[in-house]
C-alpha cells in the first residue's frame, strides 16, 4: 500500500508529531511523516524527529519581513516533499488566509478542547473557571478563523475534584495522543472528507456509549 506523505509544523515539544511518528511505524498506517518543518530553531520535537530519521526544516518567522514571506517560504518548502497533508502539532503562529485556503482540507490541526468551546490559548485554565465536567480535544480541517473549521474527531475527558491546570492538560494530552494518529489516518485514507463544511466519516463510530460525568 502506497502510504500518503504528510508533514508536520510543530513549534514547541512535538509530542503530537511523536505520537504520528510512532503511529505511522505501524506497516498498514495509511500516512507517512516525510518532514517535520518548525518557525522555532530551539523546537525540543526536532531533535526527536532527526533522531527517528525524518527530515526537519526550521523557516524562522523572525527571519522574514512579514506575514506573507514567512508563509511562502514555508509553501515552497513544504512544497518540495511532496507531501498531501499538512499537520499542526503546537504549531504556534496565526496562518493567514493565504496559507489556509492553499491548502484547504489538506490542513489538519488539533486543539486542546472540544470545539468550539475554548478557541484560542490556556484551555485548561478555562474549562476549569467556566466549571464545565467534561473537556477533551479536537482534531479538525483548518479554516481561515483561528480554531475553526470541520471536525475530523473530537476526545472527551472528564474534569475530577481537584484537578488543576496542569493535570487537566495531561489527561487531554493522553487522549490527544491517541485522536490524532486516528483521524490522520481517516483523513489520508479518504474516509473523512468535506461535504458542505462538515467531515462525512465513512468510518465506524470509536464509541457509541454515554459519555457522563459524575456519573453515579
Ligand atoms: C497540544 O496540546 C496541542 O493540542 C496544542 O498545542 C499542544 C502542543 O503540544 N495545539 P505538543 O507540542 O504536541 O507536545
Amino acid at each position: 500500500m502506497a502510504k500518503t506523505k504528510i508533514a508536520v509544523l510543530i513549534s514547541g515539544r512535538g509530542s503530537n508529531m511523536q505520537a504520528l511518528v510512532e503511529a505511522a511505524k505501524a506497516e498498514d498506517y495509511p500516512a507517512e511523516i516525510v518532514l517535520v518543518a518548525s518557525n522555532n530553531p530551539d523546537a525540543p520535537g526536532l531533535e526527536f524527529a532527526e533522531a527517528a530519521g525524518i527530515d526537519t526544516e526550521v523557516i524562522d518567522h523572525r527571519d522574514y519581513d512579514d506575514r506573507q514571506a514567512f508563509e511562502t517560504a514555508l509553501d515552497q518548502t513544504i512544497k518540495l516533499y511532496n507531501t498531501r497533508f499538512v499537520c499542526l502539532a503546537g504549531f504556534m503562529r496565526i496562518l493567514t488566509p493565504w496559507f489556509t485556503e492553499r491548502w484547504r482540507d489538506l490542513l489538519i490541526n488539533i486543539h486542546p478542547s472540544l470545539l468550539p468551546a475554548f478557541k484560542g490559548l490556556h484551555t485548561h485554565e478555562r474549562a476549569l473557571e467556566a466549571g464545565v465536567r467534561i473537556h477533551g480535544c479536537t482534531v479538525h480541517y483548518v479554516r481561515p478563523e483561528m480554531d475553526d473549521g470541520p471536525i475530523i474527531g473530537q476526545a472527551a475527558v472528564p474534569v475530577l475534584p481537584g484537578d488543576t491546570p496542569d493535570v487537566l492538560a495531561a489527561r487531554v494530552l493522553e487522549a490527544e495522543h491517541k485522536l490524532y494518529p486516528q483521524c490522520v489516518a481517516l483523513a489520508c485514507s479518504g474516509k473523512a472528507r468535506v461535504a458542505g463544511e462538515r467531515v462525512r466519516l465513512q468510518a465506524r463510530e470509536f464509541g457509541a456509549e454515554l459519555l457522563m460525568n459524575p456519573h453515579d
